[in-house]
C-alpha cells in the first residue's frame, strides 16, 4: 500500500541532530521514541506478553470488559485516530464495539511496523475507511487528506504511551492534541496507575531480559544508522522507580568509562555514568484530572482493573 503523506521513516537526519543533542545533555539522554525501528517494535511486542510486563495485559483486559460500554459512552460515527498505535491490536476491541464509526487514522513513526499490522485491521473491518499517517505524534501533525471532517473525532491514545512524557511535555502534547480533535472531540486515555514498587520495578528489570535487549537495541541502532561505535555489551541496562517524579527511569550505565564517536564527535562517558532512554510516568486519578484540565478536556468516566492497576479514561474537550 502506498503512503501519500509521509515516508517511511522520518529522515536519518533528525535522528543524528536528536542524538548530538542528547549525548550533549547533563545527564546524556535520547528519546525513548527512537527504541522503535523493526528490531524494537518485534522486542516491544515481546515485552507486551512477558510475565513481568502487566501493563498490555491488563490494558486489554479493561478492553475487553467495557468496549461496549465504552462505544456506548463515545456513540455513533466517529473517526478514531491513534498517535503511536504500534501493532494496531487494542484499537480492535473498539472498532468490534463501536456503532458506524467514520475511520481511522494510525499515527505511528514505524512505517513499516504500521502497514504490516494494518492488514488484520483490513480483513477484519472491511468498510472501514483508514487512513494511515507515519508520523511523529510529538511533532504537529495534520490529518491526511480523505479523512471525513465533519465526523466526531476520537483520540484513542491507550498504553500508557503519555507515560513517556515529563508532566510538561504531557500538557503540550494533550494540548495539541485537544485542537486537533476540536471542541466536541473525545479522548480515550489508558495510563498505567501508581502501585506497589517491586512490581513496577520488577516490570522493566524481566528474568529474560527482553526488556535490556530493547534498551541496547538503541544503541545497535544508533551505531547501524548513524555509525557510531558504542561497545554495547558495555553498557548494562537499569531501571528503578523514582519516587519523587512518580516514574521508572530506564538507563544504560557504562560499565567503564569509554569514548564513542558519532559522526566527528567524541562522547565521553565516566564509569557508572548513565544514558537515560526512557522515563516512564505513573499515573493517580488525580494527576489525569489535572493535566485534563491543563490541556482542556474533562474526565467523564474511568475504568480499571480490579487491582487498580491501568485505567482508561474517556475525557471530552471542554
Ligand atoms: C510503551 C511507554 C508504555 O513505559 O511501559 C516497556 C515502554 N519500556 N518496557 C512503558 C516500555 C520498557 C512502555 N510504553
Amino acid at each position: 500500500m502506498a503512503l501519500p503523506n509521509a515516508a517511511l521513516t522520518p529522515p536519518a537526519s533528525e535522528f543524528l541532530r536528536d542524538v548530538l543533542t542528547g549525548l550533549a545533555c547533563e545527564p546524556k539522554t535520547i528519546a525513548p521514541k527512537y527504541f522503535y525501528d523493526e528490531t524494537g517494535s518485534a522486542l516491544f511486542d515481546r515485552i507486551c506478553e512477558l510475565p513481568e510486563y502487566y501493563p498490555t495485559r491488563t490494558e486489554r483486559a479493561i478492553l475487553a470488559a467495557h468496549a461496549e460500554k465504552m462505544a456506548t459512552a463515545i456513540g455513533p460515527g466517529v473517526q478514531v485516530i491513534e498517535p503511536g498505535c504500534g501493532s494496531c491490536a487494542k484499537v480492535r476491541y473498539l472498532f468490534d464495539a463501536l456503532d458506524a464509526p467514520a475511520g481511522f487514522v494510525p499515527v505511528e513513526i514505524s512505517g513499516e511496523h504500521m502497514l504490516h499490522n494494518l492488514k488484520p485491521l483490513r480483513e477484519r473491518y472491511p468498510g472501514l475507511p483508514l487512513h494511515p499517517l507515519c508520523a511523529d505524534f510529538t511533532q504537529p501533525f495534520a490529518l491526511p487528506e480523505g479523512c471525513d471532517a465533519t465526523a466526531p473525532r476520537l483520540l484513542f491514545f491507550p498504553g500508557s504511551t503519555l507515560g513517556n512524557f515529563t508532566p510538561e511535555d504531557a500538557r503540550v502534547l494533550l494540548t495539541r492534541l485537544r485542537h486537533l480533535v476540536g471542541d466536541n472531540g473525545m479522548l480515550l486515555l489508558g495510563v498505567d496507575l501508581v502501585k506497589p514498587v517491586a512490581v513496577l520495578e520488577q516490570a522493566y528489570n524481566d528474568r529474560d531480559g527482553v526488556t535490556a535487549a530493547f534498551n541496547r537495541n538503541l544503541l545497535h541502532r544508533i551505531n547501524n544508522e548513524l555509525g557510531a561505535d558504542f561497545v554495547v555489551d558495555r553498557f548494562r541496562h537499569r531501571a528503578v522507580w523514582n519516587s519523587r517524579h512518580q516514574r521508572i527511569e530506564m538507563q544504560l550505565v557504562a560499565e567503564q568509562s569509554q569514548q564513542v564517536h558519532v559522526e566527528q564527535r567524541t562522547i565521553r562517558f565516566a564509569v557508572g555514568e548513565p544514558l537515560i532512554t526512557e522515563y516512564s510516568y505513573k499515573y493517580s486519578d488525580a494527576r489525569v484530572a489535572a493535566l485534563a484540565a491543563e490541556s482542556g478536556f474533562k474526565i467523564r468516566q474511568r475504568w480499571t482493573d480490579n487491582r487498580d492497576w491501568f485505567g482508561i479514561y474517556l475525557l471530552d474537550a471542554c
